[in-house]
This record gives C-alpha cells, sequence and structure tokens, in this order.
C-alpha cells in the first residue's frame, strides 16, 4: 500500500484539496493524510511538490500503431488523395515500424499521460509491442475487405488474428473487434464478426462516416470513391448503406469513429443503440473532412469520447494537444464547459465506453493516475488551462505502478 499527497485532485468532475489517496493496484480510500496513516500505518509515503495536481491516466480510444512509421509520407487535405497515398505507401510504412518504432509510439503516449489506450490493428504486426506495453490495452482486430469474392480468405486471417491476442496472458490487456468501415467491409463479413462479438461479448469498434466521399459512396454509388472503387476493386456499386451498416450494430453499444458526415436519422439510430462516438480532430483537419457537430451529439444526449487516430493522420500521440485543438475548432463552444467536456471525454467517459475500471479518481477505481506540476495556484478555470499550457507530467502510475518519473 503507498499513500500519496498532491495539493490538488482533479477527479475530473471536481477539484479537491487537503486530500490524500491510498492506494495499491486500485484506489482504496480518498482522506486526509492523518486518517489514512492510521488506517495504513505500514504504506509508504509520497509527498509531492507545490502546485501538484493528480488526475486520472489519460485514455485514448483509438490509434493506429502499425502506421507510426508516417512523417510526411500520405497526403493530407483531401480524404482519397490520403487513401491513395496510404495504399502506394503501404508496405514501406509498415516495413518501416518494427518492434522499436511501435515501443517509441507507445512511449510517447505514456510520456503524454496516456495509461489506456485501444489499439486498432489491421495486421497484428503490433500484438508484441500492445501486449508488452505498459498501459492497458484494448487490442481491436480490425475486418477489412468488400469483395465477396475474397469474404471467406479475409475472415480466416481475422480469426487467426483475434485467436493470436486471446493467447496474450495478461491482466488489462482486452482482444476485441474493429469493423474497419461501411464501404470497406462486406455485410457478409459484418454478419460473421459480429455473432463472435456478441457471443463472447468482445469491445466493438467501426470507422464511420468520416469524409464526404464515404457520405455519397453511401448513399448513392457516386462521388471521390466511385474511381477508387471501379479501378481498384471492379465494384460500380457500394456493398451496403449506412442505415444496413447501423442496423447490424443494434443492441449492441459500439464505439464510432468520426461520424462528422452522420444525418439525423443515423444520430437518433446512434443514440437509441447507445453508442459512442469517438472524435479525432486533428485526423479530420488533416485529412480534409468536416469538423464533428459536438453540438448535436449534446442536444441528442449521444456520448463522444476524445483520441488521436494513428500517426498516419496526426503528428503526435497527445491528447493533451488534441483537446486544445478541439476547443479551438469548436469555437462555438462554450469554453469552460466544454474544456471539461473534453477531459471527461479522455477520461470518465472514454473508459465508461472502453469497458475500463478507470479514469476516474475514485475508491475502488484502477490507481492509473497522472501528476501535472501547474506553475500556481489552480482557480474555477483550471480546466482550459489544463488545455492551454500543457504542464509537464512528472509521473504516471499504471495499475498503481509508477511507470514514469521518479519518487
Ligand atoms: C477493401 O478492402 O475492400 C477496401 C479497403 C480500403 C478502402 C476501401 C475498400
Ligand atoms: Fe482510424
Amino acid at each position: 500500500m503507498q499513500i500519496i499527497s498532491p495539493n490538488y485532485i482533479l477527479t475530473p468532475d471536481v477539484l479537491l484539496t487537503e486530500q490524500s489517496i491510498a492506494f495499491d493496484k486500485t484506489i482504496q480510500k480518498i482522506a486526509p493524510l492523518e486518517e489514512l496513516q492510521k488506517e495504513f500505518p505500514q504504506a509508504e509515503h509520497i509527498q509531492l511538490e507545490k502546485n501538484s495536481l493528480l488526475m486520472p491516466g489519460l485514455i485514448n480510444a483509438h490509434v493506429h500503431i502499425e502506421f507510426s512509421a508516417n512523417k510526411n509520407h500520405l497526403s493530407y487535405g483531401d480524404f482519397l488523395n490520403w487513401l491513395y497515398s496510404v495504399i502506394e505507401n503501404r508496405e514501406d510504412l509498415i516495413n518501416g515500424c518494427d518492434l522499436s518504432c511501435m515501443d517509441k509510439a507507445i512511449d510517447m503516449m505514456l510520456t503524454n499521460g496516456i495509461t489506456s489506450f485501444g489499439a486498432i490493428s489491421s495486421h497484428a504486426m503490433d500484438l508484441e509491442a500492445c501486449a508488452n506495453a505498459k498501459q492497458n490495452v484494448v487490442f481491436f482486430n480490425e475486418l477489412i475487405g468488400s469483395q465477396a469474392s475474397m469474404a471467406d480468405a479475409l475472415f480466416t486471417d481475422f480469426l487467426s488474428r483475434l485467436d493470436a491476442s486471446k493467447t496474450i496472458q495478461r491482466e488489462n490487456f482486452h482482444p476485441a473487434v474493429a469493423i474497419h468501415s461501411p464501404y470497406s467491409v462486406h455485410p457478409i463479413l459484418v454478419k460473421k464478426a459480429l455473432e463472435i462479438v456478441k457471443n463472447e461479448k468482445l469491445k466493438l469498434t467501426a470507422h464511420f462516416m468520416e469524409s464526404q466521399a464515404e457520405r455519397e459512396w453511401l448513399d448513392s454509388s457516386s462521388g471521390d470513391f466511385k474511381q477508387f472503387f471501379t479501378e481498384l476493386l471492379k465494384q460500380e456499386n457500394s456493398v451496403t448503406d449506412a442505415k444496413e451498416f447501423l442496423s447490424y450494430f443494434e443492441g449492441y453499444e459500439t464505439l464510432l469513429t468520426h461520424a462528422v458526415e452522420t444525418n439525423e436519422e443515423e444520430l437518433e439510430t446512434i443514440k437509441r443503440n447507445k453508442h459512442t462516438i469517438i472524435h479525432c480532430p486533428i485526423s479530420n483537419r488533416l485529412l480534409g473532412n468536416k469538423t464533428l457537430n459536438i453540438k448535436a451529439l449534446n442536444d441528442k444526449n449521444i456520448r463522444w469520447i476524445v483520441a488521436t487516430d494513428g500517426l498516419s493522420s496526426n503528428y503526435k500521440l497527445d491528447l493533451f494537444e488534441e483537446m486544445k485543438i478541439s476547443l479551438f475548432m469548436h469555437s462555438s463552444a462554450p469554453l469552460l464547459k466544454f474544456a471539461q467536456e473534453l477531459i471527461k471525454g479522455v477520461t470518465i467517459n472514454a473508459a465508461d465506453a472502453l469497458g475500463l475500471n478507470a479514469g476516474e479518481i475514485k475508491e475502488g477505481k484502477n490507481a492509473d493516475m497522472i501528476i501535472l506540476d501547474l506553475n500556481n495556484t489552480p482557480n474555477d478555470e483550471l480546466a482550459i488551462h489544463l488545455l492551454l499550457h500543457r504542464y509537464n507530467i512528472s509521473k504516471v502510475f499504471i495499475n498503481g505502478k509508477l511507470e514514469k518519473g521518479t519518487l
């Protein structure tokens, strides 16, 4: 057992002062130091510096570790041009990211206070790196393929990757399933995968309504995807539409990434099924896509969380940067309230969506905690300043273990 005494604790709903935390793998008790020392006389005591803030470790629900080699290989500004550049550079990017490259990306997240992440794994090249990560991991094995003729082979490959991820024997590593997107996965495959997801109660995610090209292709087999599908995949028409795609997820809470092109009817379906939207503002901006309409989500009480996406559409894996960019992109949102919502979107709400016992400084939760060195006394506008100043993160605890920093 250890007791830690910061100046301030952000839970993240309230800011506590004069409180300490007794923890082992989980948070045992939050109370004044004297009370904790009486109850746990053997506990080691960690006294933190002036203006130290302890808050929950951050949760990045959507990242592509396998694409971490990208620096300037990919074309930005237009979704289809980006996709063509991914296809053209795929081999170089995948082969260019060996274990040490993936470890570096995972360590970048740790340095930036990310204590849990959802890895979207296209090829299982990242399985070893994710299995050995210090963080809690939801490992989303991705299924892709819109051609019916390829369905069997692709499903066999998907199953073998899923099985391989199930052999990882460590606490806080959760095998899960990603359906790439409505335009890229044939309904036969979606249905087969969802059967497994439902039987085995796995976490489930999909990219959904990311680009105008996706909207037009799914609605009317037209737009920028027409040439892509006709030339590369010999398909004249979309294999599904958005309504049919969402119907497969009926009754199964899913994390839908991007959702910047969703219409009213789809939002109603998303709300009814308690799906969560993953907001990746930097990725959306770089790929020439729209900004997520968060007001529409809030009006309908649809949960949204914040993630970085991969280094294939970002320049760092830092949720503080992501939240700051979102704060500026949503320029008509009420500043303080929105900053507070963003912080919940990388802590308590992200934990709930991923099914993790984390994201909150509360008795019984995993001791995933980060220490920030604030420069001065926090005030009522702390949430705004957390996003603006990118305070130094001096310590990172995951399941009670110090994984970054020194005591
Ligand atoms: C496919 O495998 O069918 C596919 C992959 C990426 C984009 C579109 C389709
Ligand atoms: Fe993604």
